[in-house]
């Protein structure tokens, strides 16, 4: 079964706790927390203590998706998390970052800007526990999905079986009930979506009609 994870970017931050329990009612599988600082990508989010504050209103697990440079610096502040996507274009040393990551008791997931070719990852598949591909330019919510990442993602696939290594695919950005089964059908084990399940009005029904738009 296909993991859907809700990108609380697009949340309402004044009822947050409610925002959360509707999701996880809707039959979310995990949340995500967007951590930007201003550097890595031309946007701030929101601070550390929201991701701690979602992890103490939920008992699904929390992915938290740093989208900064100095990745080194904030990992210990997420210890509590279950899961910490740090990009690989923000890193010098990803075997280091990776046992960091172990240390502190979360699963690290390595994740790919759009254009960064999957060459960039391939000696560090066996050490991580998922791939984050991006499917548009990291930075905001609401963008269109970039049709070529499909390729990149059944490329990835490929990658990921012939070399029989253990990791997971996590597709985050521009997701809908279009994009997320074109996602899957090349190889995604996670999609990920902010605008088109907290931007809906309807949470219960986004994530229905996501559920069903890859085969339940
Ligand atoms: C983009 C973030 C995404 C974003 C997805 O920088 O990493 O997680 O929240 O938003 P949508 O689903 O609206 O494209
Ligand atoms: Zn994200």
């Amino acid at each position: 079964m296909v993991l859907i994870g809700a990108s609380i970017l697009s949340a309402d931050f004044s009822n947050l706790k409610e925002e959360l329990k509707k999701a996880e009612e809707a039959g979310v599988d995990f949340f995500h927390v967007d951590m930007m600082d201003g550097h890595f990508v031309p946007n701030i989010s929101m601070g550390i203590g929201i991701a701690k504050h979602v992890k103490k209103l939920t008992s699904l697990p929390v992915e938290v998706h740093l989208m900064v440079e100095n990745v080194d610096l904030f990992i210990n502040e997420f210890k509590d998390m279950d899961y910490i996507s740090f990009h690989i274009e923000a890193v010098k040393f990803p075997f280091r970052i990776i046992n960091k990551i172990n240390e502190i008791g979360a699963k690290p997931i390595v994740a790919l800007n759009p254009a960064t070719p999957i060459g960039r990852i391939e000696y560090i598949l066996d050490e991580v526990y998922g791939v984050l591909v991006m499917t548009v330019e990291p930075g905001f919510a609401g963008q269109k999905f970039i049709p070529i990442m499909v390729k990149k993602i059944r490329k990835l696939k490929s990658m990921i079986v012939e070399g029989g290594h253990d990791v997971k695919i996590f597709v985050d950005g521009g997701i809908n009930t279009e994009t997320a089964p074109l996602a899957v059908k090349a190889g995604a084990d996670a999609i990920i979506a902010a605008s088109a399940i907290f931007g809906k009005e309807d949470i219960k029904e986004a994530v229905k009609a996501l559920r069903e738009s890859v085969g339940g």
